[in-house]
């Protein structure tokens, strides 16, 4: 995993991508020396779910920039549906965009559709998710996924004092969905930091979830990213395992959405903030969490900027209409199976109740007022 990373401020970014859209006036004239076979100047956005905070925001934005430099968009959001994820990307690649940006629901289902898009010479983003299986993926943007869980873990170890010796503690490990190539990255950088504690015993899982080794994440998988399933199975991990006043100490949550059903959970439990409430952990900075962080239900979340992930996927397609280098910083650690892919990555921050303002709120990611401050 790339350790250095480069963080763009967004501000140059955008003024970046405004001076070279200016520079080429003669873009729609001048396909023959553009990285892309199409004569339009349209960018296809595909995205997951509208149902989840992150991809709405992730889409108007980039939307918004692209639209700005001059580009014609299309947005679409598939329901967390991956037949309709493949039906709105052939549908963009039968309109002859110049580039698409995908977001993929699932990484290893778009082969087929994206050989059409090779053919067409139409060149390919991953968006967030890297696209499995097939050598028609051109680049990749993300945030270093690895170290989002790596954070999370990081987080838990000092939190609990289990660096210093303390526990055994409790705790309920969880993962994302199962067909995200994210999840398993999120996992491993959180899992490498927690499993010498779970090894030494001062990490105990009661459930008796069965992980000797990050690759057993599929065992704790929670599919769809689904809070109401996550709720449900933290019920059940209360309700079979949390008996004579056994309590949960931590959970590892890969992410907001997740975190929201299981704090839904421990509450329906009877747990109490300020009381035995259990340390939790997630990702994206999600309104109602950061809400519940600013409560005390949520001890921390892993805040990815998604505004420097859209500034810098412009600035990547920007760079492939214009036949110009593309910017990446990583040509090692993302292979879909098929190839290397040269990703872009960019470094998340972790937000606890002490850093909302300075972090969320003094950034313009939140105004105060939204967060009820
Ligand atoms: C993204 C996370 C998000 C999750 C659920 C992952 O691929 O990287 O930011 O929480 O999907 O949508």
């Amino acid at each position: 995993m790339a350790k250095k990373l480069r963080v763009f401020a967004a501000v140059a970014m955008v003024v970046s991508l405004a001076a070279t859209t200016a520079c080429s006036s003669s873009r729609d004239e001048d396909s023959s020396s553009s990285g892309s076979g199409s004569s339009s100047n349209l960018i296809g956005i595909a995205m997951p779910t509208k149902s989840l905070e992150r991809w709405n925001n992730d889409g108007a934005h980039l939307e918004d920039l692209l639209k700005k430099a001059g580009y014609t968009t299309t947005l679409q959001y598939a329901d967390n549906k991956v037949d309709q994820q493949i039906t709105q990307i052939q549908n963009m690649i039968n309109q002859n965009p110049k580039v698409l940006v995908v977001a993929s629901i699932d990484g290893t289902a778009l082969g087929p559709a994206l050989e059409k898009a090779a053919q067409q010479k139409i060149k390919v983003i991953a968006y967030d998710r890297l696209i499995n299986s097939t050598a028609n993926v051109d680049y990749y943007a993300t945030f270093d996924n690895y170290q989002v869980g790596k954070l999370q873990g990081e987080y838990v170890v000092k939190q609990l004092g289990l660096d210093a010796g303390k526990g055994p503690f409790n705790l309920e490990p969880f993962a994302g969905s199962s067909d995200d190539n994210n999840a398993k990255f999120f996992f491993s950088g959180a899992w490498d930091v927690l499993k010498p504690y779970v090894d030494s015993g001062k990490l105990v899982i009661p459930s008796g979830k069965k992980l000797a080794s990050d690759a057993d994440w599929k065992n704790v998988s929670i599919d769809g990213w689904s809070s109401q399933k996550a709720q449900s199975e933290m019920d059940n991990r209360i309700n079979s395992f949390y008996t004579g006043g056994k309590k949960v100490d931590v959970v590892l949550s890969p992410n907001d959405s997740l975190a929201l059903g299981i704090e839904q959970s421990l509450e329906s439990k009877g747990y109490k903030v300020g009381a035995d409430w259990p340390v939790i952990t997630g990702q994206d900075a999600d309104l109602a969490n950061t809400k519940n962080i600013l409560a005390g239900k949520q001890s921390m979340t892993v805040w990815k900027d998604t505004r420097t992930l859209g500034d810098q996927v412009a600035k990547m397609v920007d760079q492939i209409v214009k036949g110009t280098t593309v910017e990446t910083n990583d040509t090692s650690s993302y292979n879909n199976g098929v190839k290397v892919v040269p990703s872009y990555l960019l470094a998340p921050v972790v937000v606890t109740k002490d850093d909302v303002k300075t972090k969320l709120v003094d950034s313009g990611f939140y105004t105060a007022d939204k967060l009820g401050l």
